[in-house]
């Protein structure tokens, strides 16, 4: 690895860079020198060897060195740990101190040390005294501690100061708000704390604010409506933490508020009126403390595309006006005490693509304005009052609708058959928590894309039909606590689009499965990692080739009629934390090669038939004793000594 990426550097280093930075004369400014040559003596390893250049008088000359071409003073300093041309790219590191004599470049205007990640100390205190041309500031993703100098107020040019993933700690200086040119403020992935100084809606020509990731507290300033601003939003970095939809490809004219993780409380102070904020296109306020009503000037955000005020502690109607924000794709509400029925109006966000307003108290019925919806993909509205009866009519002919998640709504009756013909196939449905009776039917083997099901907590009755062999996609099957019967071995015999299985988690438990387990471990080569079997009717062994399940960490036995012995091969399964076999009837001894379940952290075999000596060592004899309780052959640690 180390080799292969000096290998990479090689041709990075060779690469020219096309930018003029020649500079005549008998070199750099001994000031200059000096700060350039501390900053190195603090580095001790650079895995990009840029920094072996730097020898000699020309400083100019040196790589990630830039000088005015003018004065012949350094105004650039450009060393960002991520290298990346049209064919390489390079995670490089630096490790050792950020030198506060890099303040002894009294020119610079960029300094970028952006994704040097072992890069450790503090923002120099004095940076504001010393660096008045600065205009960019890139110390993200760094290792920096400390707090944001208060004498970053000082710098009146900077135009953006990226800060974000560091380790910073203290408050955000109010004298940001000095800075009338800064247009992006990146502080997010910090351990700041206190409040969001009011300051900062003085800062008008801000077009990306993000502060999401911090410990931040108090109530959005009152005035930061006034921020209203249109510029290009760069987003090469994992801004929208990767969840940015494709279809949103004009990026420009977009401004980003990002306050989530924040305990951030009060209610939402902005748009306080029309026009205010048109250029805002994403808003993220969630997972804050925020109560009062959604605004309903939000109908106002002209602009917005994206939209998340999940997990606060709003409550009120869903405003009709949100159906005057015409161009948002995605809308996150859930978590919160919204009440009412959904308006009409959402109908009209003919771009929208992602609803999500779960775990509230909205009520029934739909709106069936919501059928012309037609790039609806994904519908959430579990866990709310909306006592449904029955899925509408309309929400099984949404032309692009495919994953949904309707748990907890009241349905009642059979599986719905409108789920058969979808314009646009299945891909995740969540029935679960419902009212459904009868079967699962044969037909829902032809959903063939589905990724992910759970008809978990309804009253199921059938057997879980042959069909669902041809769901080759199936990533997550539960269907626990119901009252399905019959044989269980067909999920085993899922068909795989690929050589490893992609079914990675199932729950059959609490039903009145029977039979025995023969197929486990014989598909395709298994990613399964939890599986729960327990409270059903399963008998007889537990065959040898469970031991293929080589990715399970959790799997759940327990309250079934399962005999014979333990099969030795459980004990290649070891990235298994969590094994669950009480309440059967296993024999024999526990075999000596569970001492090889290093990462077990729960172990339940009570319960059982077992006899012998307890496996002596870690970390099978530190369980408790309850673990082996009930076994009435069992002795040694933690139990009486054989
Ligand atoms: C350097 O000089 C060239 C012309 O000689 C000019 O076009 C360029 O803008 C200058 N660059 C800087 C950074 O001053
Ligand atoms: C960052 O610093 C902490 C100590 O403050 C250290 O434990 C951690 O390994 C460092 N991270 C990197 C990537 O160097
Ligand atoms: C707001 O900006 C003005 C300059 O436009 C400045 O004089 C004032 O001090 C700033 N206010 C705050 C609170 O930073
Ligand atoms: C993207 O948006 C900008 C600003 O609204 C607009 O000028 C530009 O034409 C748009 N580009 C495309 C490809 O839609
Ligand atoms: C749910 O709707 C049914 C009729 O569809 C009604 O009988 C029942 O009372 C409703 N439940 C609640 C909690 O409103
Ligand atoms: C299925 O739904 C139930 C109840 O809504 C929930 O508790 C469970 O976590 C869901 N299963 C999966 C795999 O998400
Ligand atoms: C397995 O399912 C049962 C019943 O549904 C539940 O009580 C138990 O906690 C589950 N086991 C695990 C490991 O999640
Ligand atoms: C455990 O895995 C190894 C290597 O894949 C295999 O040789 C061995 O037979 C397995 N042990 C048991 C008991 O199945």
């Amino acid at each position: 690895m180390g080799s292969k990426l000096s290998w990479i550097l090689v041709f990075l280093i060779l690469i020219p860079t096309g930018e003029c930075k020649r500079i005549a004369g008998e070199g750099c400014t001994s000031q200059d020198l000096m700060g350039l040559t501390r900053f190195k003596a603090a580095i001790h390893v650079d895995t990009s060897g840029r920094l072996e250049t730097w020898v000699g008088r020309h400083c100019c000359k040196w790589d990630g060195v830039y000088c005015n071409n003018r004065t012949g003073r350094v105004s650039e300093i450009r060393l960002p740990g991520f290298l990346s041309t049209d064919d390489f790219i390079a995670q490089t590191q630096m490790e050792g101190w950020l030198s506060p004599s890099i303040t002894l470049l009294g020119s610079l205007e960029v300094l970028d040390l952006g994704g040097l990640i072992s890069l450790a100390g503090t923002i120099p205190s004095s940076i504001g005294f010393h660096l008045p041309k600065l205009r960019k500031l890139y110390l993200y993703s760094n290792n920096l501690t400390g707090p944001v100098p208060l004498s970053i107020g000082k710098l009146s040019r900077l135009e953006e100061i990226h800060l974000h993933e560091n380790l910073l700690t203290g408050s955000i200086p109010a004298s940001i708000g000095i800075l009338q040119n800064l247009n992006r403020l990146l502080l997010y992935s910090n351990r700041l704390s206190g409040p969001i100084p009011e300051s900062i809606t003085n800062l008008t020509n801000l077009v990306s604010l993000d502060l999401h990731g911090n410990s931040l507290t108090g109530h959005i300033p009152v005035k930061i409506g006034a921020l209203q601003v249109l510029k290009e939003l760069d987003l090469s970095d994992n801004l929208l933490g990767g969840k940015l939809p494709l279809s949103v490809t004009n990026l420009t004219a977009i401004l980003v508020l990002y306050l989530d993780t924040n305990l951030l409380e009060g209610e939402i102070p902005f748009p306080s009126i029309s026009g205010e904020m048109p250029s805002l296109g994403f808003l993220r306020l969630n997972d804050n403390h925020l109560t009062g009503r959604i605004p309903s000037n939000i109908g106002n955000l002209v602009s917005l595309r994206r939209m998340s005020l999940a997990n606060n502690r709003l409550e009120g109607p869903i405003p009709s006006t949100l159906g005057n924000v015409l161009s948002v794709t995605e809308i996150y509400l859930d978590k919160n005490r919204l009440s009412g029925q959904i308006p009409n109006s959402i109908g009209r966000l003919s771009q929208l693509m992602h609803l999500s307003i779960s775990n509230n108290l909205i009520e029934g019925p739909l709106p069936s304005e919501m059928s012309s919806l037609h790039y609806l993909q994904e519908l959430d509205l579990s866990f709310n009052a909306l006592n449904l009866s029955s899925i509408p009519k309309w929400l099984g002919r949404m032309p692009s609708l495919c994953r949904v998640f309707l748990a907890g709504a009241g349905i009642q009756g059979n599986f719905p058959e409108l789920l058969r013909t979808t314009p646009s196939p299945l891909l995740e449905l969540d029935l679960s928590f419902n009212h459904l009776t009868g079967i699962i039917p044969e037909w829902l083997g032809s959903l063939t894309q589905l990724y992910s099901l759970n008809l978990s907590r309804n009253s199921l009755v059938s057997k879980i039909p042959s069909t669902v062999r041809s769901l080759c996609d199936l990533g997550v099957l539960d269907l626990h606590s119901n009252k399905l019967s019959g044989p269980i071995d067909v999920v085993f015999q899922i068909e795989s689009r690929f050589s490893e299985g992609s079914l990675s988690y199932i729950d059959l438990s609490d039903n009145h499965f029977s039979g025995k387990i023969e197929q486990i471990g014989t598909g395709p080569q298994s990613k399964i990692g939890f599986l729960n079997l327990s409270h059903n009717y399963l008998i007889s062994r537990l065959p040898g080739s469970i031991g293929k399940l080589v990715s399970m960490r959790s799997l759940d036995l327990s309250y079934n009629k399962l005999g014979f012995g333990l099969p030795e091969s459980l004990a290649n399964v070891s990235s298994l934390e969590k094994l669950k076999l009480q309440r059967n009837r296993f024999t024999g001894e526990i075999p000596n090669g569970f001492l090889k379940l290093r990462a077990l952290k729960e172990l339940d075999l009570s319960d059982n038939l077992l006899v012998g000596r307890i496996p002596d060592g870690e970390p099978i004899s530190d369980f408790p004793r309850s673990s082996f309780s009930g076994n009435r052959g069992l002795c040694g640690k933690p139990l009486s000594p054989c």
